[in-house]
């Protein structure tokens, strides 16, 4: 048991230095098996005989640490010879790092370490080490290593001295077993280019804008130092542009041995498609570089291949977007001083990461951080881990307890994730029962006595006034129609679970008539689109046709944010007007999806006009080229363009809806879901006289052709419609 181990740490101060604690130990006889248990306060990588134990990077991840900190364990069987070395070498991370500043409880927790290396010999003997104060501790050459700031390394160093490691009093009662899916090293990407910015600067491109680290080859003196720096974009003159990152340096510094040596980074990332060489010896070989994808461990499960080249490449912008924002938790964005596990991001994205990816563990681990960190008041913090200390609660961020539970549910049939998370579901919607100022909505009334001004609204919407990033939708009307959406998915998820949940039903009902009631005259978008997909208006047909006549009327151009650009798409097609979602679809003028991809993107920007038609930055301040939530259209893409839909009464696919909505100006469609119980394919192809349908499915579906369903089983069908 790794809790029988003792908290082991440096006992002095090492400054930045990132310390190494070791042990030599030797086995007795033939070994059947031997597992190391492990975890840190930071992040650690462990050597075994000078080999790296695993592939976790930045193990043991994060979580929320006040309560969870989760330690791995390790077959190292085939890695014990007669004499043995243990190295743990520990870095700031998330734990210590910069980004936990605000939360001074976890941020001042001291460095340190607890292990156990469990040995069961052929004979049937078994011996344990543990962490205690026979361990050494010394420097190693990683002088500085931050996750925004970068890493110093000094590959000529000599690392000095070890001395005693103490023992140190940290709670064990907050250790779990890994839960969640391993970070690791995935794509490897060679340079395209090699350039001199107009500034002189010079420049790799890697052609991709990903999270994750250079690595390099060099031949070099000792002494010789190395020095990078990483970008997502250059400005309107071609020069290297980091004011996006904010305070977050993202710099790496090498000092040299000499000889041919190789380095990657070890407790940091960065979100990158370009290096700017600041120092590098005697010019540096393309050749050298490769940029390394790093992210959590998911299988790939949903394919998207169009007629439009440019939606295939959003497809895959959206894909890169979820790779470099699926490090551990579900983050904004992996560049700038963020990279937080913002809530509402979270919600916004998880149904279309679930069909792109198997994310089913990756999210249970990070609900459980939600459920640790939701407030007695039943609140939810906006971001998880709360590193920030935000006291607040916002719409649609918070309702993440109700809405991530259960889509992931509906994909993989999932129970578990339902029980888990019912009671905090109840308490999110309690805790917005009990916060309001009239019943039945969630009314805040702006900065009243009652509430703090906590809402993001329709964060990024471009209706925004001057000066506000939070759009023009009345906040009121957007709590309020979430406050329905979890009351609701907390009905269903109640019956689900064969509990009461008559209460809710009745609240339901409640908000629904109220929010009908004390919402009319809808102005914005996303306040049409909000009363159209949450079923909060008696009049569908007339407010969806208001909304596509706003959307014609501004061009066929969207003015939606966070909130209301998920649903948009939806709110069109699910009311008779299919048309003119695919019209925002494949619109290309700014504001658009594809406006982006015309610009060059490789992932998905945060917002609209990251980079505006002239080359130039609408702001250096909220302008990440990394931020997944507009991605969100590939689920409206896979469920509506595709039609490949789960079905609620038969979650996890146990029997599928395959809906396909053909239109004639995409061409052609061939998407792919692998659900938990075989992969669904849709193709549709437009032919002179109508459309092909081609269908396959592992499982019973009701395939619906132009309207017209079919009970199909298990097989491949091939229909003809008008589209
Ligand atoms: C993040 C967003 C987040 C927002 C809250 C930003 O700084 O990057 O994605 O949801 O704050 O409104």
């Amino acid at each position: 048991m790794i809790t029988d181990a003792l908290w082991i740490g440096a006992g002095k101060d090492m400054g930045e230095i990132c310390p190494s604690f070791k042990r030599e130990f030797k086995t007795k006889k033939a070994v059947r098996r031997a597992v190391l248990a492990v975890t840190v306060i930071g992040v650690y990588e462990a050597e075994i005989n000078g080999r790296r134990v695993g592939s976790f990077i930045l193990a043991p991840g994060l979580t929320s640490y006040g309560t969870r900190l989760q330690y791995q364990t390790y077959d190292i069987t085939d890695m014990l010879g007669t004499n043995n070395e243990i190295n743990i070498t520990v870095g700031k991370g998330w734990h210590r790092g910069r980004i936990s500043m605000s939360s001074p409880d976890i941020h001042n927790t001291p460095c340190a370490v607890i292990a156990e290396i469990a040995i069961e010999y052929t004979s049937g003997e078994t011996e344990t080490l543990r962490t205690d104060d026979s361990w050494s501790v010394s420097g190693s050459r990683i002088l500085f290593s931050d996750i925004y700031d970068g890493e110093i390394y000094d590959a000529s160093a000599n690392i000095g001295d070890s001395g005693p490691a103490v023992l140190i009093d940290l709670p064990k009662n907050i250790l779990i077993p890994q839960e969640g899916t391993i970070v690791c090293e995935h794509e490897r990407i060679k340079p395209v280019r090699r350039f001199t910015a107009p500034n002189g600067d010079q420049i790799i491109d890697f052609g991709q804008n990903l999270a994750g680290y250079v690595e390099f080859t060099v031949e070099a003196k000792s002494g010789d130092r190395i020095k990078i720096s990483h970008a997502e974009v250059l400005d309107a003159d071609g020069n290297f542009y980091t004011e996006n990152y904010r305070s977050a340096k993202s710099e790496i510094s090498y000092i040299c041995r000499g000889g041919l040596q190789t380095y990657k980074p070890h407790f940091t990332f960065m979100g990158f498609r370009y290096i700017r060489l600041d120092a590098f010896p005697r010019g540096a070989d393309l050749d050298s570089f490769t940029a390394i994808a790093i992210y959590s461990d998911m299988r790939r499960t949903g394919f998207i291949k169009t007629g439009s080249k440019k939606i295939n490449r959003l497809f895959e912008n959206t894909l890169w977007s979820q790779r470099a924002n699926f490090i551990d938790i579900p983050s904004d964005c992996p560049q700038r001083d963020e990279r937080m596990g913002w809530t509402g991001d979270a919600q916004v994205f998880a149904k279309t990461a679930g069909y792109n990816y198997d994310v089913l563990k990756f999210f249970k681990k990070w609900l459980s951080d939600v459920r640790a960190e939701q407030r007695s008041d039943g609140s939810i913090p906006d971001t998880v881990p709360n590193f920030w200390g935000l006291k607040s609660a916002s719409a649609s961020w918070g309702d993440v307890i109700c809405i991530v539970p259960w889509q992931m549910y509906l994909l993989y049939g999932d129970r578990q994730i339902l029980s888990d998370s019912f009671e905090s579901m109840k308490r999110w919607v309690d805790y917005i029962t009990n916060d309001t100022l009239d019943k039945y909505l969630w009314t805040s009334g702006g900065e009243t006595k009652k509430l703090r001004n906590k809402h993001y609204g329709d964060w990024l919407a471009l209706d925004a006034p001057a000066g506000s990033y939070k759009g023009s939708t009345s906040e009121d009307l957007i709590a309020s129609a979430f406050y329905a959406y979890s009351a609701m998915l907390t009905v269903k998820t109640g019956r689900v679970l064969g509990e009461d949940v008559s209460e809710y039903e009745e609240l339901y009902g409640n908000i629904v008539t109220t929010f009908k009631k004390r919402f009319t005259g809808l102005k914005t978008q996303t306040e049409h689109v909000l009363a159209l997909y949450f079923d909060l208006t008696d009049d569908k047909r007339g407010t969806a046709d208001r909304l596509a006549q706003m959307i014609a009327d501004n061009g066929n151009k969207l003015q939606t944010g966070f909130v209301g650009t998920p649903y948009l798409l939806y709110a069109l097609s699910g009311n008779g007007h299919a048309d003119t979602a695919y019209k925002l679809l494949l619109q290309e003028d700014y504001p658009s999806w594809l406006y982006e991809v015309n610009h060059g993107a490789t992932t998905v920007w945060e917002h609209w006009d990251g980079i505006n038609d002239e080359g130039r930055m609408w702001s250096s301040d909220m302008n990440s080229y990394n931020h997944y939530a507009y991605g969100s259209v590939m689920d409206w893409i896979y469920t509506v363009a595709a039609g490949i839909r789960a079905d609620e009464n038969y979650p996890g696919f146990e029997r599928a809806i395959i809906a396909p909505a053909a239109d004639k100006r995409l061409g052609w469609l061939d998407a792919s879901y692998d659900t938990p119980r075989g992969k669904i394919t849709s193709k549709w192809t437009y032919m002179s006289g109508g459309v092909r349908y081609e269908i396959t499915t592992p499982v019973r579906s009701v395939a619906v052709i132009d309207g017209n369903e079919y009970h199909i089983g298990k097989g491949s069908y091939i229909f003809y419609g008008e589209g």
